[in-house]
């Protein structure tokens, strides 16, 4: 008999960004990482499985508009090294029907395969009669080598430390901290050199020995200002960090560049704002789009100066966000 599982995970933006990996294939990082679940961003997954003989997975990717296409060599294959450690961790066998859809551009920086592979496995697991805590699908979904997708497996504030035998977990719950996350998107296209090829890189930096020295102290900040909800200490920290992964990103051999001249402007605008007495941060992963993190009472005045640059595509109202859940309606 054919079960159908969906579950909608959010993407999540990086405090403290993973960037370098101990073993690449299993996404062990050299440090703990630290991000916010997002809500408005997030990737839906309908699997359907059939315990049949035959094991021919097959993936479907749908599109903003609802159209539908067969998935990607380079993706298909991923997702099916996913299917396969959830099938042994189920001891069965059988056949995965996926249908998956983001709710924002996906491989631009904006993190699709942290929402993309906790959806997955969420629903992968569900579909084959898995009943997992969250430790365990948080591992799982490190496992698809998207180590960012182990966060997203948890809502509010969440840590991922970097010992291979630790899920992530939660440093507080979104009613902790009502922060919200503006998104300048200034690039839709896919990045050139996706995540995991920037992990590979990384430890070639002159600066990533030393970005490893300087972390102890930046995480044991972010966690003190989740704790105490301050932007005042964890503003300053974020835009460091952001600034960090890429300057390791950018002496990389070869080197890895994200930035667009959007980038650059939306990063002076935020320093402006806060000249002007706005109290708002920026952060970005790999990618060239720009996350403006805030106060729910700045949101607004961030939403109107952004808006106005010629260089943003448009804008994501983003916020913390409560974390996965499963869906009642399916793709399939
Ligand atoms: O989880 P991956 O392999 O997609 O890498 C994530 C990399 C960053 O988004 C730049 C940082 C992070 O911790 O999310």
């Amino acid at each position: 008999m054919t079960s159908v599982a969906t579950a909608t995970a959010p993407s999540n933006i990086a405090f403290i960004k993973y960037w370098g990996a101990r073993d690449l294939e299993r996404a062990v990082p050299f440090h703990p990482s630290i991000s916010m679940t997002l809500r408005r961003c997030w990737t839906m997954t309908t699997v359907a499985f059939e315990p049949v003989a035959e094991q021919r997975d097959e993936v479907v990717v749908v599109d903003e508009g609802g159209a539908r296409r067969p998935a990607g060599a380079e993706f298909r294959a991923r997702v099916c090294r996913q299917l396969d450690r959830l099938r042994e961790e189920a001891g069965t066998r059988g056949r995965f029907i996926v249908a998956t859809r983001n709710s924002f551009p996906a491989g631009t920086g904006l993190a699709s395969s942290a929402s993309g592979f906790a959806a997955l496995t969420l629903a992968a697991a569900k579909a084959v009669g898995l009943e997992l805590p969250p430790e365990r699908l948080s591992s799982l979904a490190r496992s698809s080598g998207s180590g960012s997708a182990a966060r997203s497996v948890l809502g509010g504030y969440v840590e991922w430390p970097a010992r291979p035998d630790l899920s992530a977990r939660q440093l507080a719950a979104a009613s902790h901290w009502d922060l919200r996350d503006v998104i300048a998107v200034v690039e839709e296209d896919p990045k050139a050199v996706p995540s995991l090829e920037g992990h590979r890189r990384a430890p070639t930096s002159p600066y990533f020995e030393t970005r490893l020295r300087l972390l102890p102290e930046r995480l044991r900040l972010v966690r003190e200002a989740i704790a105490r909800r301050s932007l005042d200490l964890l503003g300053p920290a974020l835009e460091e960090e952001a600034i960090e992964l890429h300057l390791v990103a950018m002496s990389s051999r070869p080197p890895a560049f994200y930035w667009k001249p959007g980038t650059v402007r939306v990063l002076e605008a935020v320093r402006t704002m806060r000249e002007d007495g706005c109290e708002a941060w920026a952060t970005l992963d790999a990618g060239a789009n720009v996350h403006v993190v805030c106060a729910p009472r700045w949101e607004a005045w961030v939403q109107r100066e952004l808006a106005r640059l010629p260089e943003v595509r448009r804008l994501i109202l983003d916020g913390v966000g409560e974390g996965p859940r499963y869906e009642s309606e399916h793709l399939l």
